[in-house]
Parts: C-alpha cells; structure tokens; sequence
C-alpha cells in the first residue's frame, strides 16, 4: 500500500520546499508521486515542482467555494467513495515526469472568509485517494495548526513537522503532535540548520518535547535561489537530508508490513 505523508510546520519554516524535496527524490528512486496542495494562502508550489501552471483546483469541481459551502452540512463532499489517481479529471491534475500535483482550492479574493471548506474537502479528498502500491502522497499543508481542527491529518499515515531554529517553530512543532494525538507516525525534520552543533541542539530540544528529529536540512543557496526566481528546486546539499528523512520513512513502513516498491 502506498503511503500519505503531510507536510507542516510553522508559516516560513520550510514546507512547501521539504514538499519539493522529498517529491524529486521520490521521483528519483522510481515512485509515483502526488504531490497535493492543501494550502489556501499560498500558490508557488506549482513552480517549485517544475509546472508551469497549477491544475485548476478541486474545489471548481464542487462549484467553486460557495457551492461547496453549501454542500458542507452533507457527509459526501465528493461523490466517489474511493478515488484514484488516473480518474481524476485532467485539468484537475497536473503530470510530469512520474510527478503528479493536485489543488484543494486558493483564497484569491481578500474578504472570501473562512478557509474551512476548503479544509472540509482536502479531508474527504485525502480520505478517499487510494493509492497504488508503488504511489507516494505528499500534502502540503497551510501553516499553523488550524487544518488540526477540521481534522485533515485522519487520512494521513505519517506527519512532517518542519522546524526551522526559532523556539516559536519549535513549540509549533510540539504543539501539532499533540493535536495529531498519536493517530499517525509523527517526525520532525529540521530546515535552515547550518551546523552539526546547532542540529544537535535542536534534536536534543524536540527529544525533550518527545518529538523524534529525522533529517536535518542545511540552509541551500540552490534552495534560496529557486524561491527567489520561482523556479524548480535543483538536487543539491538539502535533497541529501530530503532523502534520508524519505528512505527513513520508507523502511519504517515496510517495518508495519506494508511494502512500498521502488
Ligand atoms: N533549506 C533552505 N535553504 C535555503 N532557503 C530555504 C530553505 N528552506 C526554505 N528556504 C526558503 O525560505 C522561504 C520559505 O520556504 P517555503 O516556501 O518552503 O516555506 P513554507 O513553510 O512553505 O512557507 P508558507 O508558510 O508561506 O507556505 C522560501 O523562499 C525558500 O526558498
Ligand atoms: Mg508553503
């Protein structure tokens, strides 16, 4: 069975790149991938994975947010109860190279409100994808710790926390895994830590909040440069770290009994 990992963590801290990073190097060792956005606010993520274009969201396919609001009170958000990757309808998945990506939904107008729909269909959405055996979810999630509330980690096997070295990132972090409340494996994966010292001092401080650290991810100029011209984030120094977190990941998984083939 394939595996749901989410992505999350404080505003800033690293998110939607671990996304990237853990999705080329998933890519690279023969995996499919889906890569689901899941945050509202933001919409670079597209360009980070190497698309020109995001895929026209989930949401439209409900009506856009006002009818999906009025199709919140019903247990069914979406029709199907299992859905897979190949019957998504084409202009809601964007595909390249073994990469696919999906998108929930974006708040484009300023006084569109509550995000809650749309974090209402990213649950369903997550819920009911089925993935084939050799196929990987990753979800990029908003920052914070909102989509807790709306209960959006229930479909997800493995949780990310992205810490960044602030204590506010860190007390996110310890934060987050009590509200996912042992309902899924929960990790943390250091980001911007540019020294063994500073990575030691850190994994020891989330061990303490009973947090286990998985990769350490150095500050990238290659990582700098992508977010700052909006471009396809390159394999370098922070794939290396990217990779460990995802084979750790992997074994841990085959450990439970599921097997997840390259
Ligand atoms: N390891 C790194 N090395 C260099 N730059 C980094 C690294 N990690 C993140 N950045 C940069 O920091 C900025 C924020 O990263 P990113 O967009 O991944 O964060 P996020 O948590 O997804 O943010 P948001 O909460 O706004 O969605 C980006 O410009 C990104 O390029
Ligand atoms: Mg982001």
């Amino acid at each position: 069975m394939g595996m749901k990992i989410s992505v999350c963590g404080k505003g800033g801290s690293g998110k939607s790149t671990l996304v990237s990073l853990l999705a080329s190097e998933a890519q690279a060792m023969g995996l499919r991938v889906v890569v689901i956005d899941s945050d509202e606010s933001n919409s670079g993520l597209f360009r980070m994975l190497g698309f020109a274009r995001p895929p026209v969201p989930l949401m439209e396919l409900l009506g856009g947010k006002k009818g999906l609001k009025q199709r919140m009170g019903r247990p069914d958000v979406l029709e199907e109860t299992r859905i897979y990757v190949e019957n998504i309808p084409p202009q809601h998945i964007a595909h390249r190279d073994g990469l696919a990506l999906l998108s929930v939904g974006k708040i484009l107008q300023a006084l569109e409100g509550c995000a809650c729909p749309m974090g209402v269909l990213s649950r369903e959405f997550v819920n009911k994808l089925k993935l084939r055996e050799n196929e990987i979810a990753i979800v990029d999630m908003e920052a914070g710790v909102e989509h807790f509330g709306r209960g959006i980690d229930t479909g997800i096997d493995t949780v990310l926390a992205v810490v960044e070295p602030s204590l506010e990132s860190i007390i996110l972090a310890e934060k987050i895994k009590g509200l996912a409340a042992g309902r899924n494996s929960f990790w943390a994966v250091l980001n911007k830590v540019d020294s063994e010292a500073l990575a030691a001092r850190l994994t020891a401080e989330m061990e303490k909040r009973g947090v286990d650290v998985i990769a350490a991810i150095p500050t990238d100029p290659e990582v700098f440069e992508a977010g700052l011209e909006g471009h396809i984030v390159g394999r370098g120094k922070a794939s290396a770290e990217a990779k460990k977190a995802l084979d750790f990941l992997l074994s841990k998984q085959r450990g439970i009994g599921g097997d997840l083939c390259a």
